[in-house]
């Protein structure tokens, strides 16, 4: 497995590129079984879900072209062979789910295995399976497998309430709806900009969509969608991220493409320790106003309030802010795993329950750690290039699920950062 080696060295300057959203492709990308045209994808991100996400579509008897240099997913489910997701694929990653809606909702039939848990929490799809049923399916676990049946004549328009804004239950039932007959109501839906973008892109299959991006969501059902060339939105985790990279080193980053609009509450975090954020016409240039960083409390919410998946990163930096500072994670009941990697680097972390309280530090010291989870990785690194001496930061194939390039993306900042293969 690949590690990754970090050397404290000092401020970083220049500008870096943010790639299209993870988050959005995985669930854009099960979009094209809605449709026997092809689906065209740009500005797709070259990372490992997406590969997985691929294989995934093929083994279904889709048609995905691998990633070119254009970062262009040309795909078509013309010629689909089964319904049935296999456990095999689907274990690897929990996305896999949202191949349920779309499969369901064109053949009137999906089988799909039950996706399994991961490190930051048991992720149950129950919302998944009560969407449905509100649109007249009938779902059966048995297996391992979800098996789920629509009524004769196809998916009903209904009511769909979610008992809190569950990101990839509303893309599914987002997704289902399309072609349900009648009319869909998703209430309390998730709000988050990938949503916004699955339905700018269903809406140019044909699709009827209106209040994407609130809390209700209705949809118009059609009897067919056709193709279409969709633009991945910006990732903006992968944004969030690399905007920490000046307010842990110092230096000043542009981060290419980044608005104020995808993060605003984490923007207004970062204000409040002491980081400034400015909006350009190339992006989002980003710099510590003065000296060091300042406590703030943290709660993760759902969109639009502070994403969790910045929440280690955020937690990272705050290890050497000025002052205490009280990290709420509200989302998945698992997620401090990088509080425990970032003491071994000398933080001071005490966590209780979903409660992680940080006492600020001077500087940190490098050490070996491990990554437990796809940001918790990218914490450790960040943690590193600020830290010093050497971190060595082990399993990073967690980093490579969501982020390209890392080390060739610092590097040209000036970070002193190498991926060690093999070890
Ligand atoms: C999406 O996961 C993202 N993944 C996650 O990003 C992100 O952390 C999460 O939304 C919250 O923003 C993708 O988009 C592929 P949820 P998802 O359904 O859809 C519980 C990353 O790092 N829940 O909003 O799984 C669930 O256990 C990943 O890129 C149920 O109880 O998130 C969790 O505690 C990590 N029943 C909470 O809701 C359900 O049926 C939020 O889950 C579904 C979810």
């Amino acid at each position: 497995m690949d590690s990754i080696l970090v050397t404290g060295n000092g401020p970083l300057n220049g500008d870096i590129p943010i790639a299209g959203a993870k988050n959005a492709c995985l669930t854009l990308m099960p979009a094209t079984l809605l449709s026997e045209d092809p689906l065209t994808l740009t500005n797709a991100p070259r990372l490992s879900d997406i590969k997985t996400m691929t294989a995934l579509l093929q083994s279904l008897g889709a048609e995905v072209s691998s990633l070119n240099a254009g970062n262009v997913l040309a795909m078509s489910s013309h010629g689909l062979t089964t319904q049935r997701a296999e456990y095999d694929i689907v274990r690897k990653m929990r996305a896999s789910i949202l191949v349920l809606g779309p499969l369901l909702a064109r053949f009137g039939y999906a089988e799909v295995s039950l996706p399994g848990g991961c490190a930051i929490g048991a992720r149950p799809v129950d919302l998944h399976l009560k969407a449905m049923e509100a649109m007249g399916a009938e779902m059966d676990l048995r297996d391992g497998y979800v098996h789920a049946k629509a009524p004769a004549g196809g998916l009903k328009g209904g009511i769909v309430e979610f008992p809190f804004a569950s990101v990839g239950a509303t893309e599914n039932a987002l997704m289902a709806a399309t072609l349900a007959k009648g009319t869909t109501e998703i209430r309390n839906a998730a709000r988050e900009p990938e949503i916004v973008d699955l339905a700018d892109c269903l809406r140019k299959m044909g699709a009827q969509i209106e209040g994407d991006g609130t809390s209700t969501i209705t949809i118009q059902g059609v009897d067919r969608l056709g193709g279409a060339t969709h633009r991945v939105v910006t990732d903006r985790i992968e944004l969030g991220t690399y905007m920490l990279a000046p307010a842990f080193c110092g230096g000043e980053v542009t981060c290419l493409g980044g608005k104020i609009s995808l993060l605003e509450a984490f923007c207004e975090k970062l204000d409040a320790a002491g980081i400034s954020v400015e909006e350009t016409d190339k992006g989002l240039k980003v710099a510590r106003k003065n000296g060091r960083v300042q406590a703030v409390d943290v709660t993760t919410e759902p969109f639009p309030g502070f994403p969790t998946d910045l929440q280690a990163q955020m937690m990272a930096l705050l290890c050497t802010a000025e002052g205490t500072s009280v990290l709420e994670e509200k989302i998945f009941e698992n997620r401090f795993m990088h509080a425990p990697e970032l003491v071994r680097m000398g933080a001071q972390i005490d966590v209780q329950g979903g409660t992680a309280t940080v006492h600020g530090v001077e500087r940190l010291k490098g050490a070996p750690v491990m990554a437990t989870d796809l940001r918790a990785s990218v914490s450790l690194i960040l943690a590193g290039l600020a830290a010093e001496g050497e971190t060595r930061v082990s399993r990073v194939y967690h980093l490579d699920r969501g982020y390209e390039h890392v080390e060739e993306k610092l590097s040209a900042l000036g970070a002193k950062i190498e991926r060690i293969s093999g070890e």
